[in-house]
C-alpha cells in the first residue's frame, strides 16, 4: 500500500515508526514531517491544513490510504474531499469531527442519546450565560465552543471568574471564532484518564486507555499545553471500566453518530473522569492523542497498517482478532522549548539523541525539530521531542526516559521530573 500520513508532531511520528514496520507498506509519504519522520518516511512540502493540496498530492501519487493525524483538517473536510476521489481516509468526515470541533454539538449529542457527563448549558449570550452561572455551584466550568488548541477551558473557582471568562470568550477577545459560543458546564471531581477506541462508521474496536500530563510544571502546575507526558495503560484502568466505557460511552456514541446521518470513522479518543469508579464524558476528540500516541505506539504489537486500512475502508469485523498490546507498560516524557507554552526561542541546536541507542527499548519521537542548513537538529516548535520508553512496569520505563534525557544536551529545553507520578505513587503504595 501506498500511504500518506498527514501532520507534523509526535504523534505523527509514532504512528510513522509503526506504519512503516509494515510488511504492507510499500511507500510512506508524510506532510509535512519534522526531522525524526524523515527517517521513516518521505516528507512533502504541504502544509497539515491545505486540505485542497493534500487530496491532489494523493491523487498524483496514487496512494492508497491517507492517515490524517491532528483534528484541523478532519473539521475542514479532508476525509470527505478524499473520499470524494475513492481515496480511503482514517479519519471522519468534517461532520463528525464535530464531536472535537464543537463542544456544544458533543453535548447535545450526550443529551439526547443519554450518554452520562456533566450538567451544561449553551450560549452566546452573555447576560443568559451570567444568569446561569449564578445558579450553579461556585465553581464551574467555562468553554469556548470551538477549537482553541487545547486552551479553550476555563475551571472558575467563583461565580466572578465563571463571568469574566465567559465575557472575555463571547467578546472574541480570548479565541475568536471559536469562542463566539461557549459552553458551561457543572465542575466533575475525580479522576482523569483518556480512553482510544477505533471505528469503521458500523463497527467500534477497544484500542487503549492512556493517561497525559496537560500542565506545564511538575505537580500539575503551571499553565496548560498540549501535553507534557504520558503513560499507557492508565493506571486506574481495569477490565470492569473499560467494560463501563465501553457500553455506556462508546457504543451509545457510535450509533448515536449513525442516527444523526454522520457515522464516526477514524479514533474516537475520550477524555473521562471516573467519579465513584463511574465513567462520565469530559470531551471527545476525533484523532490520537499526542503524547498519548506515542506510548501506545510503543505497546502495540499489531500491524498498525493494517487496522487503520480496516477502520478506513468499514472492514473492522472481518480483522480476526482484537488489537493487541504488550505487556509492558509504556511512559513518554516530553522535552519542550524554555518558555513554552507561552513564547520561545526557535533554531537551537540540539545534541546527542543518537547516543540514547544504548538505551533499551527507548524511542526518541521528535515533534518541532528541523535540520538547520549545516545539519544541526534544531527546534522549530514549542513541544520539541517526546522520549519514549516501555519497561517491565513503569518504574523502569521512567528510568530509561530519563537516563536518555540526561545523554540528550539542550540547554535551551526543559521537561518534567514526575512525569507518572500519579500512577508510581499508586504503585508503591499497593506494594
Ligand atoms: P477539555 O479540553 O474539554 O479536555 O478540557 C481540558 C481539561 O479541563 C480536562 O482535561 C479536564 O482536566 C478539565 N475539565 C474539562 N471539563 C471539566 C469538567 N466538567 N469538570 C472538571 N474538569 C473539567
Ligand atoms: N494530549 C492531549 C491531546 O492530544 O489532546
Amino acid at each position: 500500500m501506498r500511504v500518506l500520513l498527514v501532520g507534523s508532531g509526535g504523534r505523527e511520528h509514532a504512528l510513522a515508526w509503526a506504519l512503516a514496520q509494515s510488511d504492507n507498506c510499500a511507500a510512506l509519504y508524510c506532510a509535512p514531517g519534522n526531522a525524526g519522520i524523515e527517517s521513516c518516511a518521505e516528507c512533502v512540502d504541504i502544509a497539515f491544513d491545505d486540505v485542497e493540496a493534500l487530496r491532489d498530492f494523493a491523487k498524483d501519487n496514487q496512494i492508497d490510504l491517507v492517515v490524517i493525524g491532528p483534528e484541523a483538517p478532519l473539521v475542514k473536510g479532508l476525509a470527505d474531499l478524499l473520499q470524494a476521489e475513492n481515496i480511503k481516509a482514517f479519519g471522519p468526515s468534517a461532520a463528525a469531527a464535530q464531536l472535537e470541533g464543537s463542544k456544544g454539538f458533543m453535548k447535545d449529542l450526550c443529551a439526547k442519546y443519554d450518554i452520562p457527563t456533566a450538567g451544561y448549558g449553551r450560549f452566546s449570550s452573555l447576560d443568559e450565560a451570567t444568569e446561569f452561572i449564578k445558579q450553579q455551584a461556585p465553581r464551574v466550568v467555562v468553554k469556548a465552543d470551538g477549537l482553541a488548541a487545547g486552551k479553550g477551558v476555563i475551571i472558575a473557582e467563583s461565580h466572578e471568574e465563571a463571568i469574566a471568562a465567559a465575557e472575555d470568550m463571547l467578546s472574541g477577545n480570548s479565541f475568536g471564532e471559536a469562542g463566539a459560543e461557549i459552553v458551561i458546564e457543572e465542575f466533575l471531581d475525580g479522576e482523569e484518564l483518556s480512553y482510544f477506541a477505533l471505528a469503521d462508521g458500523k463497527t467500534m474496536m477497544p484500542f487503549t486507555s492512556a493517561q497525559d500530563h496537560k500542565r506545564a510544571f511538575d505537580g500539575d502546575k503551571g499553565p496548560n499545553t498540549g501535553g507534557m507526558g504520558a503513560y499507557s495503560p492508565a493506571h486506574m484502568m481495569t477490565p470492569e471500566l473499560e467494560e463501563k466505557i465501553l457500553k455506556r460511552l462508546i457504543e451509545p456514541t457510535m450509533a448515536a453518530m449513525a442516527a444523526e446521518g454522520c457515522p464516526f470513522t477514524g479514533v474516537l479518543f475520550a477524555g473521562i473522569m471516573v467519579v465513584d469508579n463511574e465513567p462520565l464524558l469530559i470531551e471527545y476528540n476525533a484523532r490520537f492523542g499526542d503524547p498519548e500516541c506515542q506510548v501506545m505506539m510503543a505497546r502495540l504489537q499489531s500491524d498498525l497498517l493494517q487496522i487503520l486500512d480496516a477502520a478506513a475502508q468499514g472492514s473492522l469485523a472481518d480483522l480476526n482478532e482484537p488489537v493487541r498490546f504488550g505487556e509492558d507498560p509504556a511512559m513518554c516524557v516530553v522535552m519542550a522549548a524554555n518558555g513554552y507554552p507561552a513564547s520561545y526561542e526557535k533554531n537551537t541546536v540540539i545534541k546527542g539523541v543518537e547516543n540514547t541507542l544504548d538505551v533499551e527499548d527507548l524511542t526518541v519521537f521528535h515533534a518541532g525539530t528541523a535540520r538547520s542548513a549545516s545539519g544541526d537538529l534544531v527546534n522549530v516548535g514549542g513541544r520539541v521531542l517526546g522520549v519514549t520508553a516501555s519497561g517491565k512496569d513503569l518504574h523502569e520505563a521512567r528510568g530509561k526516559c530519563y537516563r536518555a534525557i540526561d545523554i540528550i544536551e539542550w540547554p535551551d529545553g526543559f521537561c518534567r521530573s514526575d512525569i507518572g507520578w500519579r500512577a508510581l505513587k499508586a504503585a508503591e503504595e499497593a506494594g
